[in-house]
């Protein structure tokens, strides 16, 4: 992990900067935070233990998903939104397997990205996926381990969204880049296969969430029409929260009478915010 990183991230005990010694995190009060064998740095509050995250088979679902590249057109739609320069620090909520994170970060050598997520198993993706990403345990709904107005970019794609804490790592001239899901969103699979639907008053909530501490400077509009062969519409059920309430011989049962390919749309919101 790049102790350069490091330096951006707080102690989630005493809130003072970390520093990067061998393998351990250190704050000048004497916290310390290995690193895992699998490089992501675990700064969860020991009173947050057990709060879950996605799970190992959710995770491995979403990088095979991902992989297959269905979901590009939302890494692309963030990429042209991102506007970074050669230099900045990008840091992202609820990251996952840190698809979004590291396409963002483009080319560019000096360009950094934070993963963050309450999964380890997502931590020990992020960790992989590109040399340029820290990856960070944490719980977003507490708090971010990062230090006051850290990060020139944030990212928050299908994630929890704690704005008071989002608003405070944030530059005071940095953007927030959230996507959300519109109610068209794999609006084919939803009754078919039993999945959690969109509610309806998202954008509000969404508009709510953000806007004591955000103003919304852009909003884009991102569909496209997706042909997902059976396995890829195994996949998307598994890394969605359905999983978690689903039966697996039932759902390979209710797949198994889709059309193949199944025409199935991606229909999100790219929304844009700075802080006030
Ligand atoms: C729907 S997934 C989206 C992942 C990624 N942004 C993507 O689109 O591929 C939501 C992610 O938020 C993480 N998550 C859930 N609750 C969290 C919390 N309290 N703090 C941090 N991450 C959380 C989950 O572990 C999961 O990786
Ligand atoms: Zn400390």
């Amino acid at each position: 992990m790049d102790p350069a990183l490091v330096a951006v991230l707080r102690c989630p005990v005493c809130s003072n900067q970390l520093e990067l010694t061998d393998r351990t995190a250190r704050c000048p009060q004497g916290h310390a935070y290995d690193l895992a064998k699998q490089g992501y740095l675990n700064l969860l509050p020991s009173a947050s233990n057990g709060i879950e995250g996605d799970s190992a088979a959710m995770v491995g679902a979403r990088t095979v998903f991902l992989g297959s590249g269905h979901y590009a057109p939302i890494r692309d739609a963030l990429i042209l939104a991102a506007e970074l320069a050669a230099d900045d620090v990008v840091a992202e909520v609820g990251a996952g397997t840190g698809y979004y994170l590291a396409g963002v970060l483009g080319l560019a050598p000096e360009r950094r990205g934070i993963a963050l997520d309450v999964s380890k198993y997502a931590a020990r993706r992020a960790a992989k996926v590109d040399p340029r990403i820290a990856s960070v345990v944490c719980d977003a709904w507490k708090e971010l381990p990062l230090l006051d107005d850290s990060v020139q970019l944030l990212l928050n794609v299908f994630a929890p969204r704690n704005a008071a804490e989002m608003a405070r790592v944030l530059a005071p001239d940095g953007r927030l880049l959230v996507v959300t899901p519109n109610q068209d969103h794999l609006v084919q699979l939803v009754d078919v296969l039993g999945l959690v639907s969109v509610d309806a008053e998202k954008e509000r909530r969404l508009q709510e969430s953000l806007a004591g501490e955000f103003e919304r400077v852009g909003s884009e509009l991102v569909e496209e029409v997706m042909r997902l062969d059976r396995s890829a519409v195994e996949q998307l059920v598994l890394m969605t929260p359905s999983a978690r309430h689903l039966n697996y011989r039932e759902l390979l049962q209710r797949i198994a009478v889709l059309p193949e390919p199944a025409i199935v749309t991606l229909s999100v919101t790219l929304s844009t915010w700075r802080p006030r």
